[in-house]
């Protein structure tokens, strides 16, 4: 130790080093979960999508997906998930959602949900989007029990 606080000129004595680094070590426990939250946008742990909600959602999408098989102004909604895009028997689809070659998952149906004709130029959904993820996320776990 002696040898230690001479070289050092006694600056940094190891008493005072190993305060720091206890004070460091009990505030970083308390950091560290706010960092990764920020690091990661908020996301850290992505919300569980709420089912109720995502089906009052679904009333704005019901004018034109009506929630039984029978195409309305919109293609049915059932099975979509798991569906490839543009594929319901007797609907009229757009060119651009008939030649998409997409099949509808949650990775693919977020950002068409998010701005349909951002995701996919062309398409015939008179449908602003939903520009809220969780409320996308929602519709989406809806969605899955359509069958
Ligand atoms: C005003 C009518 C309207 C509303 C409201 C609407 N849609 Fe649509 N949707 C359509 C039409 C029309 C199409 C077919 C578009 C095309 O052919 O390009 C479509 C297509 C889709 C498709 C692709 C289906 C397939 O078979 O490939 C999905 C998925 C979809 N809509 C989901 C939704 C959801 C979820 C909502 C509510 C958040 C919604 N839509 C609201 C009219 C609507």
């Amino acid at each position: 130790m002696v040898a230690g606080s001479a070289a050092n000129g006694n600056k940094n004595p190891p008493t005072a080093r190993t305060f720091r680094m206890k004070a460091l070590a009990l505030t970083f426990p308390l950091l560290f979960p706010a960092l990764v939250s920020l690091a990661a946008g908020g996301q850290a742990t992505p919300p569980v999508p709420d089912l109720e909600n995502g089906r009052r959602l679904y009333a704005a999408c019901a004018a034109c997906h009506s929630p039984g098989a029978q195409p309305t102004a919109g293609p049915t909604l059932v099975g979509v998930v798991g569906r490839k895009a543009g594929a319901v028997p007797g609907f009229r689809y757009s060119r651009a959602l008939k030649n998409a070659r997409t099949t509808w998952d949650s990775s693919t149906l977020d950002p068409f949900l998010a701005d349909p004709q951002a995701a996919l130029p062309g398409n015939a959904m008179p449908f602003p989007g939903l520009p809220d993820s969780k409320e996308r996320a929602d519709v989406i776990a809806y969605l899955k029990t359509l069958k």
